[in-house]
């Protein structure tokens, strides 16, 4: 930040009280590892891109987008738990980096009246650290519309080979008011039937794929689902979807169309498929990572040899704001990629005072070199100082 403001991917944005972005997220806005070519995340886009032939491809919108079009412009009520600061990075009151691609339905469906489109971006999310989170990852959204006159031949599939079971109809999983049941049936199997056929493609060696639709909640779509693929004795999900709220295509210019959204995390589908243990790997410059990659293909990580892990524990009375998500921001900030997992060891509320005390452990490992005991001493200093100073705690 310099003079009140912060630049991002060469634009200065004001900073507020509600700034919470950091120079190490910044910084990661330039990797874009989705157009990183043969890049895993890059192979895995363009299996799915040439899976859904006809769909336009946008690759390229700005991570920093407005409140409005991350939230509101989805329905999102004024109290909904992923506007709060704890879970999202603001640039500043207005402005967010995007928590989820789905930021941009409104402006593309306002351009984009007919067929399909497939879009790709990183994605920011202030989480826990451990092997399958990180503050940034990538997504793909997909959408479809159809012209309502001529919803029974265009969202038509082809029953036989879908294996679709339970029904639409839920009282905790409505068809909207503004559809009559047969379009909103018609477009849901649509749907379904289109994600099935992409997710087996994508999974063809394993023969038998078993896959699930569990119910679930966006306010951007209803009915909406998550899709889980049983893979090697563990359901596994691998994405959100739904028929999108009318309101939103009415409002876009498409009053006469209704249409479904998908979302998927490209990172989870990646670690399964090429076999990548840890997620901060995706973001490794080291070529023993990287040129594995050069075929294009989905082939299996070969692991270069693990390297030593070093714990150390840090415990202190919390203030009265304290959120988990923030210490592990101050881990991130002070380790970077160095931090493999904090977990919450203990805690415990002091029977006068009522303060809470909370220990956290932090497991130190780098992927690609094995580091000195005093280089973590050092790393662990520096945390127990942030911490202490951003977030008002009394380390014990
Ligand atoms: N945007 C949702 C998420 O990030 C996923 C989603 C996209 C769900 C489109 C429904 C429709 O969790």
């Amino acid at each position: 930040t310099t003079d009140g403001h912060i630049e991002i991917l060469g634009r200065l944005h004001p900073t507020d009280s509600a700034t919470n972005v950091s120079p190490t997220i910044v910084s990661k806005t330039t990797r874009r590892l989705h157009l990183q070519r043969n890049h895993p995340i890059n192979i895995l886009k363009r299996r799915i891109e040439s899976h859904f032939r006809d769909y336009a491809v946008m690759d390229s919108m700005d991570p920093v987008v407005t409140v409005h079009q991350n939230f509101d412009s989805l329905l999102f009520t004024p109290d909904h738990p992923g506007r709060a600061a704890t879970d999202t990075y603001y640039v500043n009151t207005n402005t967010v980096l995007r928590t989820h691609t789905s930021a941009h339905q409104s402006d593309v469906l306002k351009t984009r009246k007919a067929d399909g489109y497939l879009l790709t971006a990183d994605v920011y999310r202030r989480d826990e650290i451990d092997v399958s989170h990180y503050p940034v990852f990538h997504q793909m959204e997909g959408i479809r519309t159809f012209d309502k006159k001529k919803i029974e031949e265009e969202a038509k599939v082809d029953s036989e080979t879908s294996a679709i079971q339970g029904a639409v109809l839920s009282e905790s999983n409505p068809i909207q008011p503004a559809h009559t049941t047969r379009e909103a049936q018609l477009v849901d199997l649509h749907l379904r039937h289109s994600l099935e056929g992409m997710v087996r493609d994508l999974f063809r060696e394993e023969k038998d794929l078993q896959i699930r639709w569990i119910e679930a909640y966006f306010p951007f779509t209803s009915p909406s689902w998550e899709m889980e693929v049983f893979y090697r004795g563990n359901w596994l999900e691998l994405l959100g979807c739904g028929v999108m709220q009318q309101e939103i295509l009415d409002k876009s210019g498409n009053s006469d169309r209704i249409g479904w959204a998908f979302g998927l995390g490209l990172e989870r589908i990646a670690m399964v498929m090429f076999d990548i243990p840890d997620i901060r790997l995706f973001w490794s410059t080291d070529d023993r990572f990287i040129s594995q990659f050069s075929s294009g293909q989905i082939v299996k990580f070969q692991p270069f040899s693990k390297y030593p892990a070093c714990y150390k524990d840090i415990s202190f009375w919390c203030s009265e704001t304290f959120h988990d998500n923030d210490f592990a921001e101050v881990v991130r900030d002070v380790a970077g990629d160095l931090a493999e997992n904090v977990e919450l060891i203990d805690q415990f509320q002091h029977p006068k005072t009522k303060r809470t005390s909370r220990c956290f452990r932090i497991n130190y490992r780098s992927m690609d070199r094995t580091f000195t005991n005093e280089e973590v001493d050092r790393i662990q200093d520096q945390v127990r100082q942030v911490t202490k100073e951003r977030l008002g705690v009394e380390l014990r």
